[in-house]
């Protein structure tokens, strides 16, 4: 089989509101140098998009799908029932519960259609940017080497005795 050393990354989330979140994922990619694209899709409100995305996103070159989505959030396991791409879901902040309710949503998928659940918010968001970019980086030096550098970079901000 040939392999395609050139698999993009597709940010998907349930509402233009979400976007204020899944923007710090974009970041991550746009710093590794990934290719990504970001769309708004809604499993309840757009279930045509959806599936359409869902089912042409191995054809359409993508190898990681990011997936936010608040308040009852079945986007992630929607589009991961659709495909066998890797789907990460970021449990958006809700109002009402804080994301609670978003993050037992994505996360509590019963076996057999995976999710790999990043945790609520905005750390879910950068989190869900890395770990897309630690699975590209499987067929992808480059993006490899940026990944290690950003984790070097980050254990050097660390100090190593507290200020008294
Ligand atoms: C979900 O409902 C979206 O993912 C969003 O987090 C939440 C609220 O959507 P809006 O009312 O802001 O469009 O589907």
């Amino acid at each position: 089989m040939k392999k395609n050393k050139n698999l993009k990354v597709s940010i998907v989330m349930g509402s233009q509101s979400d976007y204020k979140t899944m923007k710090l994922s974009a970041k991550i990619l746009k710093n590794m140098g990934i290719q990504f694209e970001t769309k708004i899709i809604s499993a309840h409100r757009t279930p045509k998009r959806m599936y359409e995305f869902a089912k042409s996103a191995r054809k359409n070159n993508i190898g990681v799908i990011i997936a936010g989505a608040g308040g009852s959030a079945h986007l992630p396991g929607m589009i991961s029932s659709l495909t066998s791409v890797p789907v990460l879901g970021v449990p958006i902040e809700s109002k009402k519960l804080k994301g609670l309710d978003s993050l037992l949503s994505i996360a509590q998928m019963p076996k057999g259609i995976p999710v790999g659940t990043l945790a609520i918010g905005e750390d879910g968001a950068i989190n869900a940017g890395l770990l897309a970019a630690s699975i590209i980086s499987n067929d992808n030096l480059k993006v490899k080497k940026k990944l290690n550098n950003w984790r070097s970079t980050l254990s050097k901000s660390v100090k190593k005795y507290p200020k008294s």
